[in-house]
């Protein structure tokens, strides 16, 4: 079985990639930053462990790797990048930050421009003839179009083509990969995911990002101020493009297991769930009254409903969009195997993700009329 090295491993999407890797018995070389107080190994066991709740597990097929992404070369010597990318392997590059305001942009493009570069040098010198490069990137890419968004490479542009640095510092990138490929015969591959969920299967969460930092932070003011109003700016209307992360990694697996795999993959959800359906659900299970509103003006607002209006900055920037991305190359190679989002299983983990939250009287006590 071929080797498979990953880096950003402990990393949400990354880590259940992982865990499914080794129950098939596949061996993993996971790359991972230590911490100011962890290793490497124990950033990453911890990470497998919180998927699997603690449950005890032996990896032995696991091998753990301290790197640096921001240094050349990883700063790792040549014998420790033989070992590593020696022989025919699957690389996913994963790492990347998330983050998206104005202040962090140096660390944005740092991160996702200037550490996927060492990667791929690293990758280039050291591995096999055969081995794949796949450079996880994102639908988002896509910018502020309203047009489908195509399986194909995009130019550059300005930030003003895009919502926040982290769109653009990932356009950026997969102009890089663009390049390698274009003037090196680099093998790789770029598979773009959409916002990423919990699992379908079960409705179990385990990700704060996206919609459920929207959900944490209602949950928060429905506790602080019980059964309040709140006006948000949001399109009822507009959708969210979810995918859940057990199809995630059904798709990634299938990556490994094809010999032709499309140059570029959208990885986002045939259909896409609306706000309405996020709201209404949140409404049902917390004391408290949201209302979408498609225009409400700052000045309008409530101090409540500032304090949500700043919070929902990242999120605010998806709330009024319908976007389209083509998944023509994505239907062609695999299938989704009943794992398809449905509003079902947004509010499954809904539920799921509220009631796993610490916090005292959160959910909806019905008058029982
Ligand atoms: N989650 C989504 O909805 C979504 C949607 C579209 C695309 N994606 C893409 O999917 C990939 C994984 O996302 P995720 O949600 O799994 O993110 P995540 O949980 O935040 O994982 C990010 C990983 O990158 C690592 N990383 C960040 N900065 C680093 C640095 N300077 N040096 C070394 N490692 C660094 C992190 O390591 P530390 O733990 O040490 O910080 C972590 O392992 C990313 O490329 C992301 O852009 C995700």
């Amino acid at each position: 079985m071929k080797r498979i090295v990953i880096n950003g491993a402990n990393g949400y999407v990354a880590s259940n990639f992982i865990k499914r890797l080794l129950a098939l018995g596949y061996q993993v070389v996971a790359l991972v930053r230590a911490g100011d107080s962890e290793t490497s190994e124990q950033k990453m066991h911890n990470s497998l462990a919180r998927l699997t709740n603690n449950a005890p597990e032996k990896y032995e097929n696991l091998q753990v790797c301290d790197y640096s992404l921001l240094d050349p070369q990883f700063g790792l010597s040549p014998a420790e990048l033989s070992d590593i990318f020696g022989g025919d392997i699957d690389y996913f590059h994963f790492a990347a930050s998330l983050k998206y305001d104005e202040k962090s942009r140096e660390e944005i493009f740092t991160t996702n421009i200037d550490g996927l570069k060492n990667s791929l040098d690293a990758f280039q010198k050291y591995t096999g003839d055969d081995s794949r490069f796949f450079f996880i990137s994102t639908v988002y890419s896509c910018g502020k179009t309203s047009a489908v968004f195509e399986e194909r490479f995009y130019d550059n542009e300005d930030i003003s083509a895009f919502r926040n640095y982290y769109e653009q510092s990932k356009r950026f990138a997969e102009n890089e990969v663009r390049k390698r490929i274009e003037n090196d015969g680099l093998k790789a591959h770029v598979l773009r995911l959409s916002q990423v969920v919990g699992e379908h299967r079960t409705g179990v969460v385990k990700t704060d990002y996206g919609i459920f930092d929207f959900a944490k932070r209602i949950q928060n003011l429905a506790v602080r101020y019980p059964n309040c109003t709140i006006r948000l700016n949001v399109n009822p209307n507009a959708t969210q493009n979810l995918i859940p992360i057990d199809l995630v990694v059904s798709y990634l697996m299938r990556m490994v297991e094809m010999e032709e795999v499309p140059l570029i993959i959208n990885l986002a959800a045939e259909r896409s769930t609306t706000n309405e359906h996020i709201i209404n659900k949140l409404n049902e299970m917390l004391p408290v009254n949201l209302k979408p509103i498609r225009k409400l003006e700052q000045s309008e607002m409530s101090a409540i409903e500032r304090v949500i209006s700043v919070g929902m900055s990242f999120t605010g920037a998806y709330i009024d969009t319908n976007l389209s991305f083509d998944t023509t190359c994505k239907q062609q190679v695999m299938t989704s195997n009943g794992l398809e989002i449905n509003e079902q299983s947004v509010s499954d983990m809904l539920e799921y993700f509220i009631e796993s939250m610490d916090v005292p009287n959160k959910v909806k006590h019905h008058s029982g009329a």
